[in-house]
């Protein structure tokens, strides 16, 4: 059965996780993650906090800069964005680990966060994906899912792309539309999000923002909450 697109990730080559490092080092991207990670770190000042889906790993190095008192971890099912995230944070006290969401290992209750940016749209059992999400997620926290979707609204994107990109290289400025346009079109539409986790453990405690996080306004905010137990 065709995959969702993670496949492709899972024997990334070297080299083209370099080439997925370099092309996406914009200052609109930069200003995306930053704007993203103050998100996150003005909802949480203590605990553990995991990316998936981390690639290069830039969203953690700014979380770190922002608080570096978080405990941070960074899961990706390539071993070449591992490697790649392992260079990039050099020096920077972050858990990185290959794995898959679906079944990532980590204990129950374990992480305060779980964020990640442009990853679900990727993920093979997106349900199964949620249902760990859910188990690893402390009682009362939330998970973070930023990310893009299919019924966006394309003059707007478009717009906001051509002012975003003005200061980039040539390449840059040809490359990133075709990259996001590509993105775009595999992402779920807004209506099958909702279905996804309705039928996980997330279905009564959801919420879907659609958001322009210093970038394009093709952004969804995907808050998904572990209930605090009964008393
Ligand atoms: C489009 S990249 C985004 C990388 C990074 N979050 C960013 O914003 O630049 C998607 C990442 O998700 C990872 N990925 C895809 N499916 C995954 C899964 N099931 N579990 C963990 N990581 C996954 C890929 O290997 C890839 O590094």
């Amino acid at each position: 059965m065709k995959g969702r697109g993670q496949e492709s990730f899972v024997s990334l080559p070297r080299f083209a996780a370099r080439l997925y490092n370099a092309l996406t080092h914009t200052q609109a991207i930069e200003r995306q993650h930053r704007e993203i990670a103050r998100d996150l770190v003005a909802r949480l000042a203590r605990g553990r906090l995991l990316d998936i889906g981390t690639g290069p790993g830039r969203l953690l190095s700014l979380v770190h800069e922002l608080n570096p008192e978080l405990e941070l971890f960074g899961l990706d099912i390539s071993e070449a964005m591992v490697h790649l995230a392992r260079k990039n944070l050099a020096g920077l006290n972050v858990n990185l680990q290959r794995g898959d969401i679906r079944s990532s290992g980590f204990p129950d209750d374990f992480f305060e966060m779980v964020t990640c940016t442009g990853s679900f749209y990727l993920w093979d059992g997106s349900e199964e994906c949620l249902e760990e999400i859910f188990r690893i997620l402390k009682r009362g926290h939330s998970a973070y899912l930023f990310e893009t979707y299919q019924d966006f609204d394309e003059s707007a994107v478009q717009k906001a792309l051509k002012a975003n990109l003005q200061q980039e290289s040539l390449v840059r400025r040809l490359v990133t539309p075709r990259l996001l346009m590509s993105q775009l079109r595999m992402t779920y539409r807004t209506n099958e999000i909702s279905d996804i986790i309705k039928r996980t453990a997330f279905a009564d405690s959801y919420t879907l923002d659609p958001t322009s996080l210093g970038g394009p306004p093709a952004w969804l905010r995907i808050r998904s909450t572990k209930p605090a137990a009964r008393a």
